[in-house]
């Protein structure tokens, strides 16, 4: 299991244990607290800064063993370069970088969360705290066995100390159900697709009801009443039978139109009969993180009580080529009574998102819909794993979720939609086809592909997060591979436009 982190906030004062972290600016200035705590002890960390030639750059650390005077057992020294230049994303990293820079060995750690000028904001101290918690998440519930230096403590306490400890608490409380809210969304994006198939991936929403969201899972009788025989297509191929979950947190205006996110749960894709190659095919145990997305999104909206209403609908199935599998050349009737011929069938995420997209749309009139899918790999050719790629059809929408990314850091870029494109979908047996035919614009042919599933008088944006929602990057703020990418951003979008 993970270790448990417990995390607190306190009072500025020196520990008599563990590490204390401090903050330094550029020029190595540091708070009055820390002046305060530290004593003659200024004197040596200055000293060290010179022959380190540690000067309080950003992200750069200075590590004391030992130091006499001090109870601490270290002291580490976190550059933050020029305070004026630090946005809120900022203050979330460093205290990512924070505790990733404690020992393993470390069960005790202090953060005095001040700059030179003073006491960090209690939002500012609260960001510290969101991102000393995302950093210490690891997946490692299948590990049995560990190296001597992987070795830590079973819970590490980090006291963040702060000026003003109840409006720190207070600033806090929101972060933290988000924090879980990504948690669980990386959970589900890590765990195998052996443990984690559609019918297990439904039953654990249902934790969700604990939060008061009302949770519902349709069946393949269900679905089959509906007509979704685009999504059931894509399952058929496989044992697993195939779910649709509808998740549902009214914190708003009772009989308000809901805000509504849409995510692609495919919880393995081999490609079906349409098969990928080997090679890295284990990735696709994360197919699903649009999904996992939306759990986690609903968890946080629900655990900090979001005055709004919104409802998640998730499509999740398993790609399996068995005799049963879904053909190329096969034609179906989506729920919305257009025709699809299928060329690949890999090409699943979107014939999946085709029919919950109509199926909310119809059933929640909301007044915006986000979709999120790990749908092409040509996203990830364009725009690598530092933005997710943003196909719009309303302006206004394109602009609040550019602006939620610059915020949070879970960057969006948008993409063209145009007929041009559009018409690459156009089939000679069905009213579409399920590829473009060629790989040019292959996101974009994809989310033309979608876009015929929605009236445009909705506002709708698809977030292909290929590149984005699983993460080959070691960041500040995550060292695991699933992200729990879009939770941050998408609960800002909600909390800045909203909720009432
Ligand atoms: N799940 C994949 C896309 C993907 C690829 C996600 C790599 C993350 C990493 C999707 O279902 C898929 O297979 N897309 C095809 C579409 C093609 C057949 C038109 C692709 O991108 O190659
Ligand atoms: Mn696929
Ligand atoms: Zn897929």
């Amino acid at each position: 299991m993970t270790d448990a982190l417990k995390l607190g906030f306190g009072p500025f004062a020196a520990p008599t244990k563990g590490v204390l972290v401090v903050f330094a600016e550029e020029g190595v200035k540091l708070g009055p607290a820390t002046r305060k705590a530290l004593g003659p002890l200024v004197e040596l960390v200055t000293r060290a800064a010179k022959a380190e030639r540690f000067s309080g750059k950003k992200n750069s650390a200075l590590d004391l063993i030992a130091p006499a005077g001090l109870k601490a057992g270290r002291l580490l020294v976190i550059g933050v370069g020029k305070p004026a230049e630090l946005k809120p994303k900022d203050f979330l990293k460093l205290g990512g970088l924070a505790t990733g820079k404690l020992p393993n060995a470390a069960s005790d750690a202090t953060v005095f969360a001040e700059l030179s000028g003073g006491a960090m904001k209690p939002e500012q101290a609260a960001d510290l705290a969101q991102g000393a918690g995302l950093r210490a998440y690891a997946f490692d519930r299948y590990k049995t066995k560990r190296k001597d230096d992987e070795k830590s403590p079973a819970t590490r306490n980090l006291t963040i100390a702060v000026g003003d400890v109840a409006a720190a608490r207070k600033a806090y409380g929101p972060r933290s159900a988000i924090s879980d809210g990504v948690l669980i969304a990386r959970d589900l994006v890590n765990e195998p697709a052996n443990v984690l198939y559609p019918e297990e991936f439904a039953r654990r929403t249902g934790a969700l009801k604990k939060l008061r969201v009302a949770v519902e899972v349709l069946d393949i009788r269900a679905m089959k009443k509906l007509g979704m025989n685009a999504l059931l297509g894509v399952g058929q191929g496989s044992v697993r039978e195939s779910r649709v979950v509808v998740m549902r947190w009214n914190g708003g205006k009772a009989g308000e139109a809901p805000v509504a996110f849409i995510g692609k749960g495919v919880c393995f894709d081999t490609g079906g009969i349409s098969i990928k190659p080997a090679a890295s095919m284990e990735d696709m145990k994360g197919d699903m993180a649009g999904a996992a997305c939306v759990v986690g999104l609903m968890h946080a909206l629900a655990a900090r009580k979001a005055r709004v209403n919104a409802v998640g609908v998730i499509g999740v199935v398993e790609n399996m080529p068995d005799g049963n599998a879904q053909r190329p050349g096969d034609i179906v009737k989506s729920m919305s009574g257009q025709t699809i011929e299928i060329i690949n069938t890999d090409a699943e995420g979107r014939l999946v998102l085709a029919d919950v997209i109509w199926y909310t749309a119809q059933r929640f009139k909301p007044k915006f819909m986000v979709d999120l899918a790990t749908l092409t790999g040509a996203i990830i050719v364009a725009l690598g794993q530092e933005y997710a790629g943003m196909f719009c059809n309303n302006d206004q929408l394109a602009e609040r979720l550019t602006k939620a990314g610059s915020e949070t850091g879970e960057l969006v870029w948008r993409m063209p939609l145009a007929p041009e494109y559009d018409k690459m979908i156009d089939s000679k047996f069905a009213d579409m086809k399920n590829t473009g035919g060629s790989r040019w614009g292959g996101a974009i042919t994809a989310a033309q592909f979608i876009k015929r599933f929605v009236d445009d008088k909705i506002p709708w944006a698809h977030l292909d997060i290929a590149g984005t929602g699983f993460d080959s990057r070691q960041t500040d703020i995550n060292r695991s591979w699933g992200s729990g990418w879009g939770v941050r951003l998408l609960d800002r979008l909600v909390a800045d436009h909203y909720e009432r």
